[in-house]
């Protein structure tokens, strides 16, 4: 029975797509005023100070998806600055899916940080620098999630897969508790950039990171979600339901080598001395 719920709750939600709207789609939640929708719905822009930051949320919550969102990181000197785009649910036990941004001093690279908790356990970190300046242009960070594995894109390129191995190594996966997307801008000039030696400049103030194209392909939780035989899904997801199945394929696999190769500047499955009884199971089984 416990191996059916997760089955029972996809066919229990809706089938969701449609294109970007922040009015429509997404909630302020907070910042007082430095969260700003702008180009008719089609942008958000979120602004950090020396009194607060901002960020908004997803109206609905989704149990699994494919999560888009267009995003232009704080420029110039934004060290301690975190510019975050995750998915999370809420209460004990919660499941996080996370993209956040590090800033850094001018000139210096961003580190993009990920990670997944599932039933409450996180420790799972993966950062990577990233092959162009995120700062001077839109670029496209996507969440996949789907029953089998979790997918983190940049521009459509896979940096990194988490497979749900739950049933081999026992390692928690989320499949039942949905999860709305959360966006913020914050400052955590303790930690975040370069271990917190780098200060943020409040001169510079205020920070600014811009959002755009906000597209949700995915099963709103509580309604009805489907077969292809709904026609919601015909009209609505009509090209856009692959993310359900959707793995990778040779070229998927080869760009995933290419950036964990080049571009992967901490991964928790090397970090031995963190793990000292041995690294985490699903660190052993084959990372492609
Ligand atoms: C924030 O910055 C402004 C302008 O630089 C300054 O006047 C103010 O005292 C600062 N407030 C805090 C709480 O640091
Ligand atoms: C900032 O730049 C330094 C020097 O290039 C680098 O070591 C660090 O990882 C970068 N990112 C952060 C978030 O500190």
């Amino acid at each position: 029975m416990a191996k059916l719920l997760p089955l029972v709750l996809i066919l229990l939600c809706i089938s969701y797509s449609a294109s970007a709207d922040f009015y429509r789609d997404a909630e302020i939640t907070w910042g007082d005023g430095r969260a700003k929708i702008l180009e008719g719905g089609r942008a958000l822009s979120l602004s950090l100070d020396n009194y607060s930051g901002s960020g908004f949320q997803s109206k609905n919550e989704y149990l699994f998806g494919r999560f888009d969102i267009q995003l232009k990181l704080v420029p110039g000197n934004s060290a301690g600055t975190v510019t975050t785009f995750f998915l999370s649910s809420q209460g004990a036990g919660h499941d996080e899916i996370d993209f956040e941004f590090l800033g850094n001093a001018t000139g210096e690279p961003y580190t993009v940080h990920t990670n997944v908790y599932a039933k409450g356990k996180g420790d799972k970190e993966q950062q990577f620098r990233l092959w162009f300046d995120p700062s001077s242009a839109y670029h496209t960070y996507s969440i996949l999630w789907n029953p089998q594995r979790i997918i983190f894109l940049v521009d459509n390129i896979p940096i990194r897969v988490f497979n749900n191995e739950e049933a081999i190594t026992g390692t928690p996966f989320p499949t039942s508790q949905p999860m709305r997307v959360y966006c913020s801008l914050w400052n955590a000039d303790d930690w975040a950039t370069q271990g917190g030696r780098v200060k943020t400049d409040w001169t510079k103030a205020p920070f600014v990171a811009t959002y755009r194209n906000f597209n949700i392909n995915g099963c709103v939780a509580g309604s009805q979600c489907g077969s292809g035989s709904d026609s919601k899904l015909k009209t609505e997801g009509a090209n856009n339901n692959n993310w359900r199945t959707q793995g990778l394929d040779a070229n998927g696999r080869n760009r995933l080598r290419w950036v964990q190769q080049k571009y992967i500047i901490y991964n928790y499955c090397s970090d031995s001395k963190r793990f000292p009884k041995g690294i985490p199971a699903e660190c052993k089984r084959s990372r492609f």
